[in-house]
């Protein structure tokens, strides 16, 4: 099957909103520049994450009010070493720089740096030199940080004035009158604990920033922008239940109303009443304009007698595209094609080491459709991190249920049942998974939670039940905490709730006998069990 047919439309891609009050983080590498943007985003600062080897062109589109160094692994003397473009140095625009951040200023402006003796790595007290800085208005005189660096500032550059100290540096901070500001420590990581203000202090007394970044400006500008991208043209989206493509159409449909038509697929693969409860929710209270297909059969046919877990993935896949694709040529001639990318996966996409294949990534439900369905895309999610697109969501009146639903993957239940998929499996997997998700919410532990759900192992096992012998189906119980999905720690829940939820399972679900738990971290373990 062709997979080209999604093209990039980067030209009607909308302009950032409120390009107004933007700041743009340079990034140089360092594991937490991710984090940076998604603090001066909860200060309500728009920002954008750009390579450190941005083109004029585009730091001129963002038109950022100041500039974030991110840390990085290199050393400023080493050959090859990334600096910062001259023409940001040139633009006057207030600039912090976070430790390799700080030394590229100190470096570049005609200080100088020198490895340190002692790589400092861990918490640190910082102790001001001056009360009257703007980057620590309102601190204390002392505070702890947290310090991750080896090279360290030795000498200051010609302007600048040392702002604070460390008990290993006496360059633990640095300032110009320009707003070019120096830092050695990380106010992005929860160690600094006043580190947020800090990262206000920038944005808001140094640059000069309002808090204009809320969802309530994000929406009026993206149903703006949706309207001028799409005109009068007809836009087809996929639902698939999960909070990102509900929050995408949902604010297509406030720009465009009928205009938007949006598919949900039932795979039959869904837990217990969710295919009823999407339509509902689209179909009946937003009044979309939907299409649910119903292709239980079709999925279910086509996953006969497979129990290879990657086989699944393509089948579950392959056939959704199919579906997809059929319902997208009945409907007539379409225009775009809504995705609900996030900003981590244009980051992703556009990170460093693959700029030069910038491209869209197509992982989510509908990468890969047919070339005679050329549709460009609309992404009203591409500038949100996913806690933004749940307060978009609640702002917008989605239930929270669904605002606040945990990750499910698309090939469903069908990578949660060990071995064959059939009809009596799914009906078991479903009553685990329902018993869980019920003491989990009620226990008040959903949240807390990435995931939490039951696989069906194919393990049967000797149990008791009355006085009867029986011999039934073993489930697990997976439940983790992860911040991005990527690693993961198994939940510690409550003796209690686990007692519930065994007893409820082995009661309610009928062919499921024995209940266990999954302690495994990730790595070495994954979360789903296939
Ligand atoms: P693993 O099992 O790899 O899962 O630790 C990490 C996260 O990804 C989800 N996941 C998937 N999502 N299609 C998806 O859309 C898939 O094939 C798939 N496999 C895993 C998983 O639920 C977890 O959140």
């Amino acid at each position: 099957m062709a997979t080209e047919a999604i093209v990039s439309d980067a030209s009607a891609v909308p302009v950032p909103p409120t390009a107004r009050d933007a700041v743009a983080i340079l990034d140089y590498g360092s594991q937490y520049s991710q984090l940076i943007a998604r603090r001066v985003r909860e200060a309500n600062v728009y920002c954008e994450l750009l390579p450190h080897d941005v083109t004029p062109q585009r730091f001129a589109e963002l038109n950022p009010r100041g500039v974030i160094l991110s840390g990085g692994p290199a050393s400023v003397y080493e050959p090859g070493a990334p600096l910062i473009p001259d023409f940001v140095l040139e633009s006057g625009i207030p600039i912090l720089g976070i430790c390799y951040g700080m030394q590229l200023l100190a470096y570049q402006l005609g200080g100088k740096v020198a490895p340190s003796s002692k790589r400092e790595y861990g918490p640190a007290s910082l102790h001001r030199a001056t009360s009257d800085d703007s980057i620590f208005y309102g601190l204390p005189d002392s505070f702890g940080v947290w310090m991750s660096h080896g090279d360290k500032v030795t000498e200051l550059p010609p302007g600048f004035e040392i702002i604070a100290r460390s008990d290993n540096s006496d360059f633990a901070a640095m300032a110009d009158l320009k707003g070019r500001v120096g830092i050695q420590f990380h106010p992005e990581v929860v160690h600094t604990p006043l580190g947020r203000d800090v990262i206000k202090n920038f944005l808001y007394k140094v640059c000069g920033c309002e808090p204009t970044w809320t969802s309530g400006n994000y929406i009026e500008r993206a149903v703006n922008d949706i309207r001028t991208q799409v005109g009068d043209g007809r836009v087809i989206c996929a639902l698939s239940g999960g909070v990102d493509s509900a929050v995408a159409a949902t604010l297509i449909h406030e720009a465009i109303g009928d205009q938007l038509i949006c598919v949900f697929v039932n795979n039959g693969l869904m837990r217990r009443e969710e295919p009823e409860r999407t339509v509902a929710t689209f179909g009946k209270h937003l009044k979309f304009n939907l299409r649910a297909v119903d292709a239980v059969d079709r999925f279910l046919g086509r996953l006969n007698g497979i129990t290879d877990p990657e086989e699944k993935r393509k089948i579950v896949g392959s056939e959704f595209i199919r579906v997809f694709a059929e319902e997208a040529r009945a409907l007539g001639s379409i225009d775009f094609l809504a995705q609900g990318t996030l900003y981590p996966d244009v980051i992703e996409s556009t990170a460093p080491e693959t700029k030069a294949a910038s491209k869209i990534k197509t992982h989510h439900n509908v990468g890969g459709l047919p070339k005679d369905l050329p549709f460009r895309l609309v992404e009203p999610l591409r500038y949100l991190f996913k806690d933004e697109v749940r307060e978009v969501g609640m702002a917008l009146g989605l239930p929270e249920d669904m605002v606040w639903r945990q990750p499910f993957p698309g090939p469903g239940l069908s990578i949660r049942i060990l071995g064959e998929v059939t009809e009596e499996r799914l009906e078991m997997v479903r009553g685990a998974d329902w018993v869980v998700m019920n003491e989990i919410k009620h226990a008040g532990l959903y949240r807390e939670m990435w995931q939490s759900f039951a696989v069906l192992t194919p393990i049967r096992t000797v149990g008791v039940m009355g006085d009867f012998r029986t011999y039934g189906n073993m489930v697990a119980l997976r439940m983790v905490t992860s911040d991005d999905g990527m690693t993961a720690d198994w939940a510690r829940v409550p003796y209690d709730v686990l007692a519930r939820i065994s007893n409820r399972i082995v009661n309610e679900v009928p062919g499921v006998n024995r209940v266990t738990l999954d302690i495994t971290s990730k790595p070495p373990g994954t979360i789903e069990w296939e």
